[in-house]
């Protein structure tokens, strides 16, 4: 089990869940109701999955792929700790996961 915190764009909200170890981040982020559209479902096609990881647990997982650097580099608001959440998947290793939702989800939604 992994214990991931959400946090809203505006940081106001924090949202725990426990996700099992195997899955994958953006599915966990969806079943907990964050506004990550994903649209391309893990191809890495669209960066609608893009979340800023804590700089600790950043540091923790395993490297981007250049494919994913590469989307990132297009990503709205993104960080030096954005990853696409639908290249995340959990393992034993990583403990507990604090990821922020970005600013421009926010705000597109109108929320
Ligand atoms: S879902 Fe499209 S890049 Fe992650």
């Amino acid at each position: 089990m992994t214990r991931i915190t959400f946090i809203s764009a505006d940081g106001e909200r924090r949202q725990d869940v426990d996700a099992p170890v195997g899955a994958v981040l953006l599915d966990v982020a969806q079943a907990a109701g964050m506004p990550l559209e994903g649209t391309c479902e893990g191809q890495m096609a669209c960066s609608t999955c893009h979340v800023i990881v804590d700089a600790a647990d950043f540091a923790r997982l395993p490297r981007a792929s250049e494919d994913e650097e590469d989307m990132l580099d297009l990503a709205a608001g993104a960080t030096r700790t954005s990853r696409l959440s639908c290249q995340i998947v959990l393992d034993a290793a990583i403990e507990s996961l604090t990821v922020r939702i970005p600013g421009e989800f926010y705000n597109m939604q109108g929320m």
